[in-house]
């Protein structure tokens, strides 16, 4: 048995497996600077109200920062025996600062300490992963710009629909990641509120200000109820929501890159910088990045149910159910940096579109077919009509193995009168690309405008 932290109430120390079971410094250690910039900020209010003297606020302050100071470099190590990275920063404070370090909880509880140290940590979080989506967005987009004109097949179902612009089909990822980047925006505004004072959930007898606090550690607003603000977790669901539609878009693009680098495919090449071999298949290179990816897209939905069933039954205020809300949380953080990171790389230095073969994969199939009806309806043919003639048109041609760019005039002419020798012009990919100029289409001349306009969003500190 070990010595407990708590008052003496208690006679003797826990069972040692309960004391493991109990603990969490193993891993709220993460915390551990964040905890020590709220203490800071608290001590900084004891002394401003008058609770403690400037003196002791100074003392505790520079015992703080000296503590810091020791876990980085390596010295302050705490074990099982300190419970949690709260106890175990506090105790080591009074070793350095004697009986002043004994002040420092005055007026606080570790449960609005862990609310605001996790609070801390996540916006903090949230600005770094901004940052690298605004770094993978520019990747898309160095690619994109670099091929307007490169077609590729479009699907549905994964058929052949209708070709593309590669770029136009980058940038339907740019959206996606400018979403995700709104959302965390809008996830940090609720991040970023503060719930210190709070106490362990009724307030304190003593004249805090926890505006003052706030304003320190960079709140835009403090919780308005005691109870709510020691026991919301909100703030980290929504965080892991948004961090699980970060991995779906990823995971979508990384399912693309998979069957794209796939012989049948043959779209991109992986680069050996991204890609693995095989242990006994001398001929394989595998996408293990992108399958990574896709495959720790789970863990990260994971957490989000986790953290939701962790809550839903929780009566007021603080429960110990709360402490599991860390491990989720920070394996999100890391998962999303990592995936971010990884895919980021990949894009920039891993893989190479093979254009010849996506030049020649939208020249072999029916994709233009649409453009035959169209041309049609643009001759006055009500679209469902020319929609019907062109479907008994590809049925032939499947029958005699031809293309519709195979068909002669004359057997344009026979199906309808109104083709003339421009259907020829209208259903050569790039052109049946370039036509559809709707706006948010692929045609080139929205695709430069679309491209202008995330190249403008991306300039936007
Ligand atoms: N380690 C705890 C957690 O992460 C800190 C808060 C403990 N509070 C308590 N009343 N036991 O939730």
């Amino acid at each position: 048995t070990q010595q407990p932290n708590w008052s003496p109430r208690f006679e003797s120390g826990l069972h040692p497996h309960i004391a493991r079971f109990n603990a969490s410094i193993n891993f709220d250690i993460e915390l551990i600077e964040y905890d020590i910039t709220g203490s800071q900020a608290h001590a900084k209010m004891l002394a401003h109200t008058g609770i403690i003297s400037e003196l002791e606020g100074e003392q505790l302050v520079s015992g703080l920062e000296q503590i810091r100071q020791e876990y980085r470099s390596g010295k302050f190590t705490p074990g099982v025996d300190a419970e949690d990275v709260h106890f175990a920063v506090e105790r080591r404070l009074t070793e350095i600062t004697g009986d002043v370090g004994k002040k420092l909880h005055t007026a606080r509880s570790r449960n609005d300490q862990v609310g605001t140290d996790t609070r801390l940590y996540l916006r903090a979080q949230i600005e770094q992963i901004q940052r690298q989506i605004r770094e993978f967005q520019s990747v898309l987009l160095d690619i994109a710009e670099q091929n307007v004109e490169t077609l590729i097949p479009g699907y549905t179902h994964l058929q052949r629909a209708q070709p593309l612009s590669l770029a136009h089909h980058l940038l339907a990822y740019f959206q996606m990641l400018e979403r995700d980047c709104q959302r965390l925006s809008d996830v940090r505004r609720r991040v970023n509120i503060s719930p210190l004072g709070c106490g362990a959930l009724a307030g304190t007898t003593f004249p805090i200000d926890r505006h003052y606090t706030a304003e320190l550690l960079h709140f835009d607003a403090v919780y308005e109820n005691s109870l709510d603000g020691v026991s919301d977790r909100d703030f980290a669901i929504e965080f892991t929501c948004a961090a699980s539609l970060i991995m779906v878009h990823l995971s979508r693009l990384a399912e693309e890159v998979i069957f794209w680098a796939s012989q049948e495919f043959g779209f991109v090449t992986l680069l050996d910088s991204c890609a693995t071999g095989s242990s006994i298949m001398p001929q394989k290179k595998n996408p293990d990045v992108p399958e990574l990816v896709r495959g720790k897209t789970g863990r990260v939905f994971g957490h989000l149910q986790a953290l939701l069933v962790m809550m839903k039954g929780l009566p007021l205020a603080y429960n110990k159910d709360l402490q599991e809300d860390k491990e989720g949380l920070f394996d999100s953080v890391k998962t999303v940096t990592d995936c971010l990171e990884s895919m980021t790389i990949l894009l920039r230095e891993g893989l190479q579109f093979r254009n010849r073969r996506l030049a020649d994969a939208v020249c072999e199939d029916f994709s233009n077919a649409t453009d035959v009806a169209d041309y049609l309806a643009t001759k006055g043919v009500p679209f469902r009509e020319a929609y019907n003639l062109v479907g008994k048109v590809v049925k032939t041609c499947i029958a005699t193995n031809k293309l519709l760019k195979d068909l002669t005039l004359e057997e344009w002419k026979q199906l309808h009168p109104a083709f003339e020798a421009d259907i020829y012009q209208a259903i050569n990919p790039l052109q049946v690309v370039a036509a559809r100029n709707s706006y948010g289409g692929t045609g080139f001349t929205q695709v430069r405008e679309a491209l202008k306009n995330a190249r403008a969003t991306l300039n936007v500190p």
